[in-house]
């Protein structure tokens, strides 16, 4: 069996890391096109250099819990034939031992030269003063990381993956933001069996098949077990 699993930043709420736009999520503090648009680092670039720093220092805290574990489980059984791609820029599935991890929205521990887009892995702190390795030019570090306005990672490989799933599962997004969103549309299209795992119905749960409600950490675990259950 083919499964396609899509991670949102629900899945890794429970090891700490704030998600966009529950109540007190990043969202409600701070204006994303201030903070996660092309526009915004144009107008500001301290403000948006300061906003993952931050990010940078919560991530380097943050231990995988047991949804994270449960993927990687899961992976570790089906091999290629588990797809898993997550909307979030946090390395918590790799930490928890996934190998095989698409990040659409890229990735908080990757810097990126806004000059000559060179990327590089990056845990320190983004500063104006920083010259690129690759084109020898200061000012243009920035997060690896996808913003409003910007075009996804891997869109192909994704799509190829939907096309070959049996089985596609949301874990812990809210279904608001698109490309992503509409997957679950294009697995129901395709004939593919859909399944919704979140804290509450996302914006998206009336085109699931299957609806499982309740704390990732809880019923993520869970649900792979029933999956290896039936193999
Ligand atoms: P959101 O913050 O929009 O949604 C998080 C979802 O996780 C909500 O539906 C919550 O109900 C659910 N949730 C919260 N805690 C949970 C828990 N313990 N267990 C299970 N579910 C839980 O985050 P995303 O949908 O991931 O993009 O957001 C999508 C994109 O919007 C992000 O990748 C980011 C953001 O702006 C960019 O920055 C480009």
């Amino acid at each position: 069996m083919r499964i396609f699993v899509l991670t949102g930043a629900g899945v890794s709420a429970e090891s700490g890391l704030g998600t966009f736009r529950d109540k007190d999520g990043v969202w409600t503090k701070y204006d994303l096109n201030e903070v996660a648009t092309p526009e915004g680092f144009a107008r500001n670039p301290a403000l948006v250099r300061d906003f993952y720093n931050a990010r940078r220092v919560n991530l380097a805290g943050a231990e995988p819990n047991a949804a994270h574990v449960a993927l990687a489980r899961l992976e570790a059984v089906l091999g290629d034939d588990l797809f898993l791609c997550t909307q979030n820029v946090d390395d918590l599935h790799e930490k928890a031992g996934s190998r095989r991890v698409i990040h659409m929205h890229g990735e908080l521990a990757v810097t990126r030269c806004h000059h000559c887009q060179a990327t590089r892995p990056d845990v320190a702190a983004l500063t104006a003063e920083a010259v690129c390795e690759a084109c020898g030019r200061a000012g243009g570090a920035r997060p690896h990381v996808v913003w409003f306005g910007e075009t996804p990672l891997y869109m192909d490989a994704i799509e190829d993956a939907l096309a070959q799933a049996d089985l596609f599962v949301s874990i812990g997004t809210s279904g608001s933001v698109y490309p992503a969103a509409g997957f679950v549309t294009e697995a129901r299209a395709m004939g593919i069996a859909t399944c919704e795992i979140n804290l509450e119905p996302s914006a998206n749960a009336y085109v699931f098949d299957e609806k499982l409600y309740g704390p990732a950490s809880e019923v993520a675990p869970a649900w792979v077990e029933k999956i290896l259950g039936e193999m």
